[in-house]
């Protein structure tokens, strides 16, 4: 494997030569002209920080709570559809590095390992489900109450993708999963035969929460003909009640770019919500989430916590985050890169890379406890403010 990882950016690389362009595309692309994809990474360049020295930095801490719950550093890995396609039992994988980090792992409904799966793998430590709204409601409550039944300790409801973004690589690609042979993706295949290899050992190739669960549900491999028939576009805010009440336990919100929204959402009884554009997928040409960050919190902090995700690469950018006053951030591609890279191994290195660049930079910052972090850690505090 050669010398380890110092970045995020090393593993995107070593990813890229491991998997199949068709689903490392998957990862690595946005919606439309990708502009709000870049603008997710390229803004967090433009927070700056304050440096402080002669300041004791001894017996740092980074541990801090998201939702009540006890987390190593405020960072969950976000929910990703198609996970186990970057390597095989990826979800699994995923699920078992954030249990011995000691921070939340998120499954998606669109994941290829099922619920049921990941307990299994983690001995049924807790980890979070992320829900679509879906026309079929009896699927829904199935949903629900297997994520309970697996000891999900928090679900994520996401609220922006009841139509898909236009991603115009995953068309160009043939995205499918399991992916189908034909002559537009068997040299995708062919040039990664140890991909291939591995994933043969392995019988978990499509959507496991999903074939076999919900009814008359026989091929969903193609993920935009599965959304558009699935997904439920009269979603509104009376469907946080029922699924609420449901649940009956954490719940957050995700995909909240708007200061109205984020009333309405603080007005709705969830415990948190996650300033996101769903990792620049969905609305191309919506700001990015650093940007939109501040003005929500400012609007809501006080009443809900705030989360945000999108963009986040490096430990530094984690930081700009919480001093921008997120309780909690995710990583959507930085775990996709770490587990197309290697596995769970990947995904561990992943995990310490951000973990080391946040503690570095808040010990450069003068801060010894990430609870302290906020905009006085920032020289350019307003940056976003209009
Ligand atoms: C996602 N995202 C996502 N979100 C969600 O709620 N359910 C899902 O199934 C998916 N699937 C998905 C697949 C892939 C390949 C990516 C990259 C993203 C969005 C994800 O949860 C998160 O919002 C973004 O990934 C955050 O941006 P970064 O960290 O990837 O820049």
């Amino acid at each position: 494997m050669g010398l380890p990882a110092q970045t995020i950016s090393d593993l995107k690389q070593r990813a890229k030569r491991r998997v199949p362009r068709m689903f490392f595309d998957y990862a690595d692309s946005g919606s439309w002209t990708e502009g709000t994809y870049h603008a997710n990474e390229t803004d967090f360049s433009k927070v700056k920080f304050r440096q402080r020295v002669a300041v004791d930095m001894t017996n740092r801490s980074l541990a801090a709570t998201m939702v009540g719950q006890d987390v190593a550093m405020p960072v969950a890995i976000a929910p990703t559809g198609l996970s186990g396609m970057q390597h095989p039992d990826g979800e699994m994988l995923g699920a078992k590095a954030a249990r011995d980090f000691g921070i939340p792992f998120t499954l998606s409904t669109m994941s290829i390992c099922s619920i049921e799966d990941v307990s299994e793998a983690t001995g049924g430590a807790p980890f979070w489900f992320q829900l679509y709204v879906m026309r079929d409601r009896k699927f829904m409550h199935n949903l629900i109450d297997r994520a309970k039944a697996a000891n999900c300790s928090a679900l994520v409801l996401t609220l922006d993708l009841q139509i898909l973004g236009q991603r115009h690589k995953d068309a160009r690609n043939g995205l499918s999963a399991p992916p189908r042979i034909n002559l537009n993706t068997i040299g995708q295949l062919a040039s990664r035969p140890q991909w291939c290899l591995s994933m043969l050992k392995t019988r978990r190739h499509t959507f496991r929460n999903i074939v076999g669960h919900a009814e008359n549900v026989a091929d969903i491999s193609s993920l935009s003909a599965w959304t558009a028939e699935q997904f439920d576009p009269q979603l509104n805010w009376s469907d946080i009640e029922w699924i609420k009440e449901r649940w009956g336990g954490k719940l957050i919100l995700k995909g909240i770019m708007d200061t109205e929204d984020a009333h309405m959402a603080t007005a709705s009884g969830a415990d948190a919500i996650i300033v996101s554009n769903h990792g620049g997928r969905q609305l191309d040409g919506a700001p990015s989430s650093i940007e939109t960050l501040p003005a929500i919190v400012d609007a809501v902090g006080d009443k809900i916590e705030v989360h945000m995700d999108g963009g986040i690469r490096s430990g530094q950018d984690v930081m700009r985050a919480i001093a921008l006053g997120a309780k909690g951030v995710y990583i959507g591609r930085p775990w996709l890169y770490g587990l197309g890279s290697g596995g769970e191994a990947g995904v561990r290195q992943a995990l310490q890379i951000i973990h080391k660049e946040l503690d570095i930079t808040m010990a450069f910052c003068g801060e010894r406890d990430i609870s302290n972090v906020g905009r006085h850690n920032l020289v350019n505090p307003d940056v976003f403010s209009s």
